[in-house]
């Protein structure tokens, strides 16, 4: 069984990414074949600053390997280091209605966003699907946003499947985290980039405890008791402490005698301990950049050999050999 899931070179980690996309895409190592790729050709439909797409490309790769992420238990590589996935865009392109990708959401919304329309952002799907099906893929895991990509994947491949023949292309399935609740952002919404309210996995000690300390509570007095229900500190705690103290936490609010500023400081040291280990091994491979290469190019290597087998067999059936 195949697994692969793609990640968005979109700057600084945070915490909802972690709980949400890596620690997900880094416990499924194991259960199959995992095929992990930095999506750089779908990030340069919104960025167009050479020197930032270099910057944060490199810096998931270092940010996925320091999170845990095992190259000798699975695959990881860049996007566009397996060229070939444009040529499958480009056929699957020849079968793909105008209408199944008018109606994308993640397209209209970032349109609505104010994000300029250009053809890269409205085929991006195309690609996304071409990034699954090189690679005979089974599994897809990714998060609610992108359950209508695999929905429109499922249907490119039922076109060239009917247009050139059963088993031109795998089916894939997605699998849809919905077991993983929504990370809360600082200031209670969910965790986003776009909301301003993230904490960064990685960063400096004193700045990113800051945050947390100046998360807004009520005026409860330290003697009353707090309320449990929607509160952010605990909601984060619970990620990142242990079950006990987690249920100390509890009790501590609903007993009383101990103020928000008790509770941010477990907190931030709870948050601090949590990645401690991540963030040497992120130093140890800032310090070395030549294993993070060398990681990307072994992952391309194998990649690229099995994407060949796949892409030869997809210009057999439409006639291009
Ligand atoms: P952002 O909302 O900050 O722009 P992205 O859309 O780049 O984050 O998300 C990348 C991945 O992280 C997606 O798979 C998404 O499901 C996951 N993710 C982002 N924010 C959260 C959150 N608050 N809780 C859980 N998962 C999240
Ligand atoms: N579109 C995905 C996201 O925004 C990233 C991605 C690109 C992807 N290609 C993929 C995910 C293929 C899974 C499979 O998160």
């Amino acid at each position: 069984m195949r697994i692969l899931t793609g990640l968005q070179p979109s700057g600084r980690l945070h915490v909802g990414n972690y709980f949400g996309a890596i620690k997900p895409a880094i416990d499924a190592q194991g259960e199959g074949d995992g095929y992990y790729f930095i999506a750089d050709y779908h990030a340069m439909t919104t960025t167009h600053d050479p020197a930032t797409l270099r910057e944060n490309v490199r810096g998931v790769a270092i940010d996925f390997l320091a999170c845990g992420f095992d190259p000798s238990r699975g695959v990881f590589f860049k996007q566009s280091a397996v060229p070939e996935v444009n040529e499958l865009a480009w056929v699957l392109s020849t079968v793909c209605p105008m209408g199944l990708l008018e109606r994308c959401h993640s397209y209209k919304d970032k349109i609505a966003k104010g994000i300029s329309a250009n053809h890269a952002l409205f085929a991006y799907p195309a690609l996304m699907a071409a990034d699954i099906l090189l690679y005979d893929s089974n599994i897809v895991p990714v998060g609610d946003d992108q359950k209508q990509h695999l929905e429109v994947t499922r249907d490119l491949v039922g076109k060239v499947n009917e247009q050139y023949g059963e088993g031109t292309l795998v089916m894939p399935k997605a699998r849809i985290r919905e077991g993983v609740a929504k990370v809360p952002g600082l200031n209670g919404e969910k965790m986003s980039k776009s909301y301003d309210n993230t904490l960064p996995i990685f960063g400096d000690e004193k700045p990113n405890k800051k945050l947390i300390m100046r998360i807004q509570t009520d005026s409860a007095a330290v003697e009353e008791p707090k309320p449990t229900e929607n509160s952010v500190i605990l909601a984060l705690y619970q990620l990142f402490a242990g079950e006990s103290e987690y249920k100390q936490m509890i009790s501590d609010y609903e007993n009383g005698g101990c103020g928000y500023g008790d509770f941010k400081k477990r907190l931030a040291e709870a948050y601090w301990d949590y990645f401690s280990p991540m963030r040497a091994r992120r130093e140890e491979l800032i310090a070395n950049p030549d294993e993070v290469d060398s990681v990307l190019a072994a992952g391309a290597e194998k990649a690229r050999e099995e994407a060949s087998k796949v892409i030869d067999r997809v210009r057999k059936a439409v006639g291009l050999i």
